[in-house]
């Protein structure tokens, strides 16, 4: 939801601030800008669009400069609404949602002071105007102390032109120095060269003055530990492949075999097994695709551990006054670690005294503060709004958990997770045949997806990707659930996609396919049941390799995924950055 970045130097900022930008822009793009000191006041080129559109902007001279690239919450996208937002001797950029602007923009408008957007951002500009009395850092404070909700804010004042303030509160800020220079981003990538990294946390205060960076908390000066640096491979570059999206699927099989986890192989995760032990309850919170992968490791915990499992979207866990008994394991599972969501559920289950796993993709991220303990999915960075490797390494965790809680609860036969990767090679290597399918949804009305158990998950997960990135209507049912309400909608020429990877539930899912070819409705099979797909019933199947069948999301979704990618393309539009979203969501 938006992505900041800074640069203060020896260097012309504006070519560093678009190149950061870019980077960052899977983060938001509706609207783009960027504000760069120049003599006695600030050069802005703010454009409604995408960051390529700031034709011109990397002409801009100074040396110290702030850039922003808009997912719009307050007001439409526009390049009134886009940042920097500037008032008095003070310019800005933000990422999060001040939830009590109204009452103090109401406050600012009392005293005369004019307002320009729509949105909640500019409010900051005006109070930092009315605070400073001479020291930015004090202003910015006072300011940070009116503001609720969340903010990653990077300042520069015209009377400092080369020294950049920064604020957080929920949402991430990483500050960096480089040979050439300070930096300020939402995410590492943007800043990947810099040779020293820092994440501010929640409540702290950066101050750079082009060759020092200070950083403050409460109480006053404070020191940080330096970040892990990040490697080549963690700057997001797309090679050979046309779209993020092709090159992510195409990781799916490393992803997989990077996030498997041996518990008892590995001395750092005995503390997690003395809780598996303990564990009488488990729920788990999570949002869109992490949220799906929590259905699959339910049925796969329950069956392997026959421990019980809840799973909630966590927009829904945070307000719904949950219990959380003794014996109580919460997972919090996140890609991005920075879904607000998610953050609160996990924060709401340790305040009611739940043990909290964080599953996220990204070290050093918000829910990495929050949890008791850490797994790390392995995927890589994921850049593509449509999550899917980070998916595939969810399910690679979480089923690595059920297994290690099956042993921690005494089962002695668990199934093998070790030819995962190889079968998922084996399908990425078949998805491009989905370009053949794609075609069939096009002037489809709606397309619907079934599935039961392990095969539900997929079910759901296939339907989001679609809906996600070719922008048609979708849902995935439990196959069983379909004669109750959603077969009315089955006509001549319907698409249902039928997930069938249980063999103890075929003839069960088989029933809803002939329900729904009695009705004239198409049916494309995915399976790993040869004899099914050859039914008269099936109009296409796509055949998979067998696996364990409680595992076989990690498959099934493959083919599904691809199938949305080629549908997306088919349909005109851009797979890697879908309309009105972002890829990490870190407002309400
Ligand atoms: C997936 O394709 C979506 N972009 C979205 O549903 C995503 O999974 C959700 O917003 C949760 O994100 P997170 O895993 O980073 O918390």
């Amino acid at each position: 939801m938006c992505g900041i970045i800074g640069y203060t130097g020896k260097e012309q900022a504006a070519p560093k601030l678009l190149l950061g930008l870019k980077r960052l822009e899977y983060r938001g793009y509706d609207s783009a800008g960027i504000a760069v000191s120049s003599e006695g006041g600030f050069s802005v080129c703010k454009k409604k669009g995408r960051v390529s559109e700031l034709n011109g902007a990397e002409k801009i001279k100074g040396v110290c400069g702030v850039g922003h690239t808009r997912w719009a919450t307050h007001g439409a996208p526009s390049e009134r609404n886009a940042h920097p937002h500037a008032f008095g001797r003070f310019v800005l950029v933000h990422n999060g949602i001040i939830e009590n602007y109204l009452p103090l923009k109401e406050e600012c408008e009392g005293r005369g002071e004019k307002f320009i957007s729509e949105t909640d951002s500019e409010v900051i500009a005006h109070l930092l105007e009315y605070y400073d009395r001479g020291d930015v850092l004090a202003a910015l404070k006072e300011t940070a102390a009116r503001l609720e909700g969340s903010y990653a804010l990077a300042v520069m004042c015209r009377d400092e032109p080369n020294v950049l303030y920064a604020a957080r509160r929920k949402s991430p800020l990483i500050v960096g120095r480089g040979k050439e220079g300070l930096y300020l981003a939402s995410d590492v990538p943007a800043i990947a060269e810099c040779g020293e990294l820092y994440s501010l946390c929640d409540g702290e205060f950066a101050v750079l003055p082009g060759d020092k960076i200070r950083f403050y908390g409460e109480e006053g000066e404070i020191k940080k530990e330096t970040m892990k640096l990040v490697s080549k491979s963690d700057i997001p570059e797309k090679g050979e492949y046309a779209h993020f999206m092709l090159k992510e699927m195409h990781e799916i099989p490393a992803a997989i075999a990077n996030s498997l986890i041996n518990f008892e192989d590995d001395f750092c995760f005995s503390a997690i097994n003395i809780v598996l032990c303990q564990t009488e309850y488990i729920q788990i919170v999570a949002c869109g695709t992490a949220y799906h992968s929590g259905i699959a490791a339910k049925y796969a915990i329950e069956a392997l551990a026959r421990v019980p499992v809840e799973v909630t979207v966590a927009s829904e866990y945070r307000y719904r006054d949950p219990i959380v008994k003794k014996g109580t394991l919460v997972l919090a599972v996140s890609q991005s670690g920075e879904t607000a969501d998610t953050l609160a559920a996990a924060e709401l289950a340790k305040e009611r005294g739940a043990t909290v796993i964080a599953i996220t993709n990204v070290p050093d991220s918000s829910i990495t503060q929050i949890a008791h303990f850490v797994l790390f999915t392995r995927a890589g960075r994921e850049i593509a709004v449509a999550a899917t490797k980070s998916f595939n390494a969810q399910l690679a965790l979480l089923f690595s958990l059920a297994v290690a809680l099956a042993k921690a609860k005494g089962r002695e036969t668990v199934p093998s997770l070790r030819p995962l990767p190889a079968l998922a090679e084996e399908v990425v290597s078949e998805a491009e045949k989905m370009k053949e399918i794609a075609p069939m949804l096009l002037g489809a009305k709606s397309v619907y997806f079934i599935g039961r158990g392990a095969d539900y998950c997929a079910a759901l997960e296939g339907s989001l990707k679609l809906k996600e990135i070719s922008y048609l209507p979708s849902e995935g049912y439990p196959a069983g659930e379909l004669k109750h309400g959603t077969l009315a909608l089955i006509d001549k020429g319907t698409p249902v996609i039928a997930i069938l990877m249980q063999e103890g539930l075929s003839e069960k899912t088989m029933n809803a396919v002939f329900e729904v070819y009695a009705r004239g409705g198409r049916v494309i099979l995915v399976t790993n049941l040869p004899e099914y797909a050859a039914r008269k019933e099936v109009y296409r199947s796509v055949l998979l390799p067998k696996c364990e069948e409680l595992f076989s999301p990690i498959l099934s979704v493959i083919p599904l995924q691809a199938l949305a990618y080629y549908t997306s393309l088919a349909r005109g539009n851009d797979p890697d950055k879908p309309r009105n979203l972002a890829k990490s969501v870190t407002v309400e």
